[in-house]
């Protein structure tokens, strides 16, 4: 009989993990009122342990079923423990200490029982595993929170990698409303990326240092030249002039005609220089607008093309990007690889990208500074 209840209960949760597994794959979304079908969770961005500790405790609610990944079993989970409703500590299962040459450290205790911690379940698997992360997640307690320490599992501070894996559990789990990621390079991103609104404003975030590029993320052309134009009204009120633009992917040239004309009335020799991929489409726009100072065909992706572009020994100011493959939802990642790219390659004179992309447009809305005011400021954003 015991047999019996038992394979019925096997069946039951495995019917429910593959139900979860296809929801999850489906993109079906029971969202919480915190999270919207584009922006999915709020991802609340620490640079280090101590703002991971102090956002945890700030924003983790009784009400809240934590998955904690690269658990440690130490501070952060007892402090997870205290405020949560559970908490499900998840981490890399890792052989011998600095074997593997990562930087990540080993937990000092193997158990929440060893480590003294009540109301935390552990399991060691590995995070990008999405059917042994559902697997382990009983469906009665879906995680509405995710903490992570990204340099316990990736060994490392990744930008990429950061922004991956919080997508990835927002997709996996509908019902996620907020997730706290340790990494100081997903926090450096969160302070240059930035949305035409809120460039208007100046709120939300304070804006990058001045060495850091500002990274402004736009939907549709009339966002993504309202921005554009946004940034250089900003340096012309300044009294900046010689203003240098590249527009990576600019067809047949009307936004990149509309920077040559905003850089010409700034005064001091500034111009706007135009690139696509297509051979056709450059000869074009050079037809269409020949009072633009340069029109060349170039890959966005190769960056000595892009430098050869520029008149010779000039470096742009502002750099505007529009390609195929990076405007949409699911380009985010590209988008923000090739932002990444065209950063490093006109390091010391970029001071901003404005760059058509819905993906990165969404993930500029989603991530917050871990100090900032909170879950439910997101209502209505
Ligand atoms: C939406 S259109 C650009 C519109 C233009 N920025 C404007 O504001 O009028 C996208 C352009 O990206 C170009 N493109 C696509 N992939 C590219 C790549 N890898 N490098 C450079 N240009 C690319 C296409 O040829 C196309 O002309």
């Amino acid at each position: 009989m015991s047999f019996c209840v038992l394979i019925i209960a096997v069946a039951c949760s495995s019917l429910q993990g593959s139900q979860r597994l296809e929801r999850a794959a489906s993109g079906d979304t029971r969202r919480s009122r915190f999270r919207t079908a584009t922006i999915g969770p709020a991802i609340f961005t620490a640079s280090s342990h101590l703002a991971l500790i102090a956002g945890a405790s700030r924003l983790v609610s009784p009400h809240d079923h934590v998955l904690e990944i690269g658990s440690q079993l130490g501070e952060v989970t007892r402090c997870l423990a205290d405020k949560a409703s559970s908490v499900h500590g998840v981490d890399m299962e890792r052989e011998l200490q600095g074997k593997s040459g990562r930087t990540a450290s080993f937990r000092s205790h193997s158990s929440p029982e060893e480590a003294g911690l009540t109301g935390v379940r552990f399991t060691l698997l590995d995070p990008w595993d999405t059917r042994a992360l559902l697997q382990a997640t009983g469906a009665d307690e879906e995680p509405t929170f995710a903490v992570i320490d990204l340099n316990q599992i990736v060994g490392n501070d990744l930008p990429l990698e950061a922004l991956a894996l919080a997508r990835q559990l927002g997709k996996t789990f509908p019902s996620l409303t907020n997730v706290i990621i340790k990494s100081g390079a997903l926090d450096k991103l969160q302070r240059q990326l930035t949305t035409l609104p809120e460039l208007r404003a100046e709120k939300g975030r304070a804006p990058p240092p001045s060495w850091l590029p500002r990274i402004v993320a736009t939907r549709g052309v009339a966002d993504y030249r309202a921005a554009a134009l946004e940034m250089m009204g900003a340096w012309a009120a300044e009294g900046r002039q010689g203003v240098r633009v590249l527009e990576v992917g600019c067809h047949t040239g009307t936004s990149t005609a509309m920077m040559h004309a905003r850089a010409l009335a700034g005064g001091g020799d500034g111009y706007a220089v135009g690139v696509d991929v297509s051979h056709s489409i450059i000869e074009r726009a050079a037809g269409l607008h020949p009072e633009v100072r340069r029109f060349g065909v170039a890959d966005a992706w190769d960056v000595c093309a892009l430098q050869k572009a520029m008149p010779e020994g000039e470096s742009p100011h502002l750099l505007l990007l529009d390609v195929g493959g990076v405007s949409s939802s699911h380009g985010v990642l590209d988008a923000l690889a090739l932002v990444r790219l065209v950063c490093s390659t006109f390091k010391g004179t970029l001071e901003a990208v404005v760059v058509k992309s819905h993906g990165l447009h969404a993930a500029a809305r989603a991530l917050k500074p871990v100090g900032w005011g909170g879950a439910t400021e997101r209502e209505g954003s």
